[in-house]
């Protein structure tokens, strides 16, 4: 004989199953991407859209849990429309570039900025990625390193804390800074975690902060949008011409 499953128990399941399976997210973490130290490591191509600002860029707003450190990804399968972004265009063109080789329009990277983290924020798409360049507008980390002395150049060298305390100061929340390795080994400026409450728009100290590794000194590599490559993407290489080399 069967036994009847309680009608509460019943109700529970069905009102409570989406919210015990989505996963959630407790604050971001907005990565901004110096484009010179990015460009050192690879030849850099002027996207499709035209020359980007010469400035910090938006790497990603991405969602994270403060408990175990972890991001929080791909929450559901909400779809990726690029008509959605039309009012946003301007700026996502000039601050959410990328100069990837070969020469591209930047949408395959925000459509995976927004399958993989947008999805889990509870933003819709315009709000999502409108919070992000709203952010990266508001901290302006290019103005507030310059305000202290501290620009892109060959020719000095930085202090990592210092450069953390200029931001520190601005924004009224510690950064983590992220280097990289230039030409010659030596530890540059390549990006800034920022945290940011859940809604999207207070910057806060963040709960949990990334570890990574810069030497006391680091360089603050010029970018010149210039210098970008002008490069379409590469023929078939069946196609290509044999070198003379
Ligand atoms: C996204 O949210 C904003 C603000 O709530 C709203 O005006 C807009 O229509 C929404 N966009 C879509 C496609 O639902």
């Amino acid at each position: 004989m069967a036994t009847r499953v309680p009608l509460a128990f019943l109700c529970f399941m069905l009102f409570a199953s989406p919210f015990l399976a989505a996963k959630t997210f407790d604050f971001y973490y907005l990565v901004l991407m110096w484009p010179g130290a990015y460009c050192t490591q690879s030849a850099c191509c002027r996207p499709t859209t035209g020359l980007p600002k010469n400035d910090f860029f938006v790497r990603g707003l991405w969602t994270f849990d403060s408990t175990t450190g972890k991001p929080v990804t791909k929450c559901n399968s909400d779809p990726f429309y690029v008509d959605q972004l039309s009012s946003l265009k301007d700026g996502l063109n000039s601050y959410w570039a990328n100069v990837k080789c070969p020469s591209n329009n930047g949408v395959v990277y925000w459509k995976k900025t927004w399958k993989t983290y947008g999805v889990c924020s509870r933003l819709n798409e315009t709000e999502y990625f409108q919070a992000a360049l709203d952010l990266r507008a508001k901290v302006d980390v290019l103005s507030l390193l310059d305000k202290k002395g501290i620009k892109p150049s060959l020719l000095y060298i930085y202090g990592a804390s210092d450069i953390e305390k200029a931001i520190a100061e601005g924004i009224g929340a510690t950064p983590v800074i992220r280097c990289s390795k230039g030409l010659l080994g030596q530890f540059q400026l390549y990006e800034i975690y920022i945290c940011v409450d859940k809604d999207g728009k207070t910057i806060i100290e963040c709960p949990v902060k990334p570890r990574f590794t810069c030497s006391e000194e680091i360089f603050f590599t010029p970018f010149d949008t210039n210098n970008l490559h002008n490069a379409p993407a590469a023929p078939d290489p069946a196609e290509l011409p044999v070198s003379d080399e």
